[in-house]
């Protein structure tokens, strides 16, 4: 069994719903989200290329989505449909003050859903070796690893590949 895998099951048959009972809506992306993302993005990762969101925006609208409490942007997630088949979570983040909440997890679950009304089979991901709260994360979703990219990170690190069926 994969580190951290859980035995609660898959979150997207159905089950254990009841944490999601809170104010959070998940949307499509806008332009004024912009500020707000670049924010997250410099708190959680450090900050990169800001033509990124730009580009998700114009190319994959519907699978670039935001979680909106109340007009606050407190995390999104970037992705993509990169085979006829499948999706590809590109980015995931959630503003510290805002994790341990479920919001990742809805996030992941509507960006899943995008995936699977474009016609996707089955998503993939990269996570970094170390990041086991998003490993933890992506397991209870239903995400199997698949193998492990050595140094794919511009540190040196490895990504351990995972794969789910939709
Ligand atoms: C990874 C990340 C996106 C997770 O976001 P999150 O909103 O904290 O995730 P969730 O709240 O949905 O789930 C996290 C934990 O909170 C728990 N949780 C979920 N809803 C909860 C609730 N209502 N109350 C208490 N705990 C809850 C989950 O069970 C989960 O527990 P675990 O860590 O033991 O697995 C976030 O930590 C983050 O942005 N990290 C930095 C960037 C990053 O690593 N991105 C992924 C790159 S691949």
């Amino acid at each position: 069994m994969w580190p951290g895998e859980r035995t609660r099951g898959r979150i997207m048959d159905g089950m254990d719903t009841s944490i999601f009972n809170d104010p959070v809506v998940v949307r499509k992306f806008l332009p004024d989200d912009l500020q707000a993302a670049l924010e997250i993005d410099r708190e959680v990762f450090g900050g990169y290329n800001p033509a990124i969101f730009t580009a998700f925006y114009e190319y994959h609208s519907v699978s670039t989505l935001v979680a909106d409490l109340g007009g606050t942007v407190a995390g999104f997630v970037l992705g993509f449909k990169h085979t006829p088949f499948e999706g590809r979570v590109f980015w995931l983040a959630v503003r510290p003050g805002f994790q341990n909440r479920g919001i990742g997890t809805r996030l992941m679950l509507e960006v899943l859903r995008s995936f699977r009304q474009m016609g996707a089979m089955s998503a993939t991901l990269e996570v970094r070796v170390s990041n086991k709260k998003a490993q933890s994360l992506y397991s209870m979703l239903g995400f199997r690893m698949m193998g492990i990219c050595p140094a794919y990170y511009t540190d040196g690190e490895a990504a351990i590949i995972m794969r789910m069926r939709l």
